[in-house]
């Protein structure tokens, strides 16, 4: 049973294949999708807020045939105690998939290890893999000629600002190293990566293609990428004020994005918090894609279930 709970279980050829796919259903969409989950329901368990990746699975898993079914963890017993793991168990019961959105990385590694159906990572505390594969193909759809999207990624410089310790710079690590791009974080000190994700990026065999400064013009020289998130993530509410003020620093101003290739992107997950992690000017500027990189989400998670989808029928 194939899953997707980091980057790195996707294959480079599973990667090319989800671009090449994404880039598809984006052309083709409203005129012709195919039927991949047709008589299918998948289940959405989510035990945090969520935009983007609710709706964009939701209307991901209609589109291609499916049925979702939304399932916040207050409306279900997973709010009153019952384990994510019976949860799943029970649910995998019933549905083709899970789609799930939880704190720690372990429980949805429990979850894939029941093996009846194929689990995502709708995001943890550690990873967010959905969201690192859609900013790759935004950034492909730009540098790529419709066809070579993996290799147009090879060599760019993707420098990130901020939090350089949270679910999307670990991601970024093992998604840089994936795809051959070079990324510098940016961030200040007792915010560098941790030892658990430079495991993980070891046991997936790919070298690393990530260092870390204090400095962020230094980090923003050349790059092709600007690239920043949230500095209080989901769950860290109570460390807001410190951690604001220690990543003042790291904010993207127009002033950094000049420091970068003069058709550098600026790229930002969502949700942004103007003023903070970057300013108004940059977040709405020319050189923004961040509402490219929130559709994107439901081109490349369909193109995701759907391989996982074929993959379970093997
Ligand atoms: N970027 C992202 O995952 O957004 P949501 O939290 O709104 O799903
Ligand atoms: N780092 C952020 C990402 C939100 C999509 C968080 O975990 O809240």
């Amino acid at each position: 049973m194939q899953h997707f709970l980091k980057e790195t279980d996707f294959t480079l050829s599973q990667a090319a294949e989800v671009f090449t796919l994404a880039h598809a259903l984006k052309q083709g969409r409203g005129r012709h999708t195919p039927p991949t989950l047709k008589g299918q329901t998948w289940a959405m368990i989510f035990s945090k807020s969520s935009t983007r990746t609710r709706v964009s699975f939701d209307v991901g898993i209609h589109e291609l045939g499916g049925h979702p079914i939304f399932l916040n963890k207050n409306d279900i017993q997973l709010g009153r105690g019952e384990s994510i793991y019976d949860t799943a168990n029970v649910l995998s019961r019933f549905v083709h998939g899970l789609i799930v959105r939880t704190y720690e990385q372990s429980e949805i590694e429990q979850l894939a290890e029941l093996g009846s159906v194929p689990v995502i990572n709708a995001l943890t505390d550690y990873l967010h893999p959905c969201q690192i594969f859609t900013d790759a193909f935004t950034m492909a759809e730009r540098w790529a000629d419709g066809t070579n999207f993996l290799e147009s990624l090879k060599g760019k410089k993707l420098a990130y600002f901020g939090d350089t310790a949270n679910n999307i710079a670990n991601s970024w690590i093992l998604g840089a190293a994936m795809f051959g791009m070079e990324l510098v974080l940016a961030g200040p000190e007792g915010y560098e990566p941790g030892e658990d994700i430079q495991k993980t990026l070891a046991d997936s065999g790919f070298a690393p293609t990530w260092s870390f400064t204090k400095d962020p013009e230094e980090a923003a020289k050349d790059a092709d990428v600007l690239y920043t998130d949230t500095w209080v993530s989901m769950g860290q509410e109570e460390e807001s004020v410190d951690r604001i003020r220690v990543m003042k620093p790291y904010s993207v101003t127009s002033d950094l994005m000049k420091r970068g290739k003069s058709d550098a992107l600026f790229m930002h997950d969502l949700p942004a918090y103007k003023d903070m992690e970057a300013q108004a000017d940059v977040l709405y500027g020319p050189q923004s894609v961040i509402f490219d990189e929130a559709e994107n989400r439901l081109h490349t998670q369909k193109a995701i279930m759907s391989i996982l989808a074929e993959a379970k029928r093997r």
